[in-house]
């Protein structure tokens, strides 16, 4: 099996208030992006990385994974991204060669992710035969259906779950369901079900929380330091 990673690293990071690209705000002092990458790179297992990045900052992007690839053997390429996330993950699928069979999709600012979670989805896209897979968690707040400010009823959360990052699938069907999405879809698996794909969830992990807000930004850092002691 041919593997790789689109890690899709171009998001603006307006909600994070920095005016930075979110990748490249510094995490208890690394960048975002290569937090992200470092699982990567460290895989026994050869993976092809594709880092979708902000058009203007595609030099410092190919710095930052030349520095994280180290000396590992690895085919990287870096690609600007499109105006939303869709289009991002679309221009670093095109860069694939065809001979990848396995293909996650993973956001940069997912940084924390542990190598063992991207071991965990390629493992069941690779017995899957043919199913996507995302990494799932239980919810645990009680959710309320509302409108407005009206509390119309709650939800049984026992059927519900958070998802994650990397999702994975088969490149080609990946491909397929992308090219025929509305555009609608918020994940990967989305796009993947939309197109008749069928979607399973592999066990997630707490640390690949998403980082969106100041107060996340400051859980990363507790954790990075946490980790460190
Ligand atoms: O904005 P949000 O955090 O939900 O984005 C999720 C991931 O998608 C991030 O890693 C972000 O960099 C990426 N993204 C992208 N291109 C965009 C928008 C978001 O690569 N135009």
């Amino acid at each position: 099996m041919d593997r790789a990673v689109v890690v899709v690293a171009a998001g603006s990071g307006t909600r994070l208030g920095i005016g930075t690209a979110k990748a490249f705000v510094p995490v208890a002092g690394q960048l975002m992006l290569a937090r992200a990458l470092e699982p990567l790179f460290s895989s026994s297992s050869p993976t092809l990385v594709v880092v979708v990045a902000p058009s203007a900052l595609l030099e410092d992007c190919r710095r930052v994974v030349a520095t994280a690839a180290g000396a590992a053997v690895a085919y990287t390429a870096v690609v600007p991204g499109g105006t939303d996330r869709h289009g991002s993950v679309q221009a670093g699928l095109a860069v694939l060669p065809d001979s990848v069979t396995a293909v996650l999709v993973h956001d940069a600012a997912r940084c924390l992710t542990p190598a063992a979670q991207f071991d965990r989805v390629f493992d069941a896209v690779a017995s899957g035969a043919g199913a996507g897979y995302v990494p799932a968690l239980p919810v645990t707040d009680t959710i309320k259906r509302v409108a407005g400010d009206v509390v119309v009823e709650t939800v049984d959360r026992s059927a519900l779950v958070g998802v994650q990052t990397p999702q994975g699938f088969p490149l080609d069907a990946l491909r397929r369901a992308y090219a025929a999405s509305t555009q609608s879809e918020t994940d990967d698996a989305g796009v993947f079900q939309a197109a008749g794909g069928t979607v399973r969830s592999v066990p997630g992990d707490a640390d690949a929380f998403k980082i969106t807000t100041p107060w996340d930004l400051g859980r990363a850092e507790s954790i990075v330091r946490s980790r460190a002691s």
